[in-house]
């Protein structure tokens, strides 16, 4: 073997090495770039602490920018909701996406009427979140959520949830 190809073959190992590190090297930094950052991931989740909340308190929450409604229930105003409500302990708790399953107008809630009422066009939905009036073809959807103790984490699809969903399959909400 002459001493020029061997220098071309040491000079041809040596680029083919640098180039298979370097190609390794730039797909990390790729892969490091797909990934979301821990804010992000963070971002998903909104962790509500149930027992903050009074009864017969309406609350809303911000979930992935969406309305949350929850309402604590109280018995003496309040309609239980068998496959509807979620229950903390002894209490119960209506949560919803507080969007309006017509158009996706933000309804109000009406505490001396124990309704929500959108004003995008009349629309109406009971302490149970189901419609009782106007265009809005269905109850308002469930958001995933997990309950541990008197927390919530919006995001999650704990037991509560599945067990509502699979009473109202066409409550589930799709983001
Ligand atoms: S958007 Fe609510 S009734 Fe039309």
């Amino acid at each position: 073997m002459s001493i020029e190809k061997s220098r071309r073959d040491f000079l041809g190992l040596a680029f083919g090495s640098v180039a298979a590190i370097g190609g390794v090297l730039a797909l990390g930094a790729m892969k490091s770039t797909w990934e979301p950052i821990p804010s992000v991931m963070a971002a998903g989740y909104t962790t509500v602490d149930l027992s903050t909340i009074t009864p017969g308190e309406f609350r809303t929450v911000v979930w992935r920018g969406k309305p949350i409604f929850i309402l604590r229930k109280d018995h003496t105003k309040f309609k239980k909701c068998k496959n509807r409500d979620t229950k903390v302990g002894k209490e119960d708790f209506l949560v919803v996406v507080g969007l309006c399953t017509h158009l996706g107008c933000i309804p109000a809630w009406e505490p001396k009427k124990n309704m929500f009422h959108c004003a995008c066009h009349g629309g109406e939905y009971n302490d149970c979140g189901v419609n009782i009036y106007g265009p809005p073809p269905r109850p308002f959807d469930i958001p995933p959520y997990k309950i541990t103790g008197t927390k919530m984490v919006l995001g999650e699809d704990g037991a509560q949830f599945k067990k509502l969903v699979s009473k109202n399959p066409t409550n589930i909400y799709k983001g």
